[in-house]
């Protein structure tokens, strides 16, 4: 269906470890040291499986503050909407594209995963990064996504940091997320574990009834595992 783009990648355990992360990312100083912000390189990744067309509609679900439709519209002409319960970071985002010079072509909407609020086949393109992990009902909001997609969108669901992002950041970054996951326990770890696993990701997607989909990826590999740091997604097209 698609090429095979081994995406390198950790993936989040919990919004606030997300949050911690993206602030060192973005240059804060921490104990550990900052690492290279992986937001260009996920979109970069994004561009590559998905090919959203000049003048089609992109949807970001699970935006947050939108770093990842941002970053991807430095890249591309596509319009991006932006979808999350949360209205808060969904204001930043739009504070953020008004800076960033990318307002008219940034919209916001509040919706979940399992109830989107868009029209049946309206978009070309879902990506979403970092949120799957939060949803109440996974295979209901991949229905949701295959629904408001146009015959031949695409959609790209996980996490991942992107391709190009440097061999040596990605295993830092691994290193701690796991450091990370670990210290909450064996219970919470074990479930980091399991939402990363292929095996979960296509138990959604035939749950929702895609009719074609693939995993790409490793998910939540310990830092140990010379695998480590292959990202997941769920891949499928309408
Ligand atoms: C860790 S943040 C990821 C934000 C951004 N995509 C990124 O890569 O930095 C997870 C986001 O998923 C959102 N979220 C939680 N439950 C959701 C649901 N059921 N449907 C859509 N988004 C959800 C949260 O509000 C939060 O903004």
């Amino acid at each position: 269906m698609w090429r095979n783009t081994r995406v390198r990648d950790e993936t989040t355990m919990s919004a606030r470890d997300d949050e911690a992360s993206r602030s060192t990312d973005h240059g804060e100083r921490s104990q550990q040291g900052p690492l290279p912000d992986y937001y260009p390189s996920v979109a970069a990744d994004i561009v590559r499986m998905c090919r959203p067309p000049d003048d089609g509609i992109c949807v970001d679900l699970g935006a947050g503050e939108g770093p990842v439709a941002l970053a991807l519209a430095e890249l591309c002409s596509a319009r991006l909407v932006l979808v999350d319960p949360d209205p808060e970071p969904l204001s930043a985002a739009r504070d953020r594209a008004q800076d960033d010079g990318h307002a008219r072509r940034i919209s916001t909407l509040c919706g979940r995963a399992e109830q989107l609020p868009l029209t049946d086949q309206s978009v070309d393109v879902v990506f979403s990064r970092g949120s799957v992990y939060f949803w109440e009902n996974q295979a209901r909001g991949v229905a949701e996504i295959y629904r408001v997609l146009r015959v031949g969108g695409q959609a790209m669901i996980g996490g991942g940091l992107g391709h190009d992002y440097p061999e040596w950041a990605r295993r830092e970054f691994v290193r701690r997320r796991h450091e990370g996951a670990r210290s909450k326990g064996p219970e919470a770890y074990a479930r980091f574990v399991y939402l990363r696993d292929p095996k979960t990701f296509a138990s959604w997607a035939r749950a929702a009834g895609l009719p074609r989909f693939e995993v790409v990826g490793e998910g939540g590999r310990p830092p140990e595992d010379p695998s480590a740091g292959l990202g997941i997604w769920l891949r499928f097209e309408r």
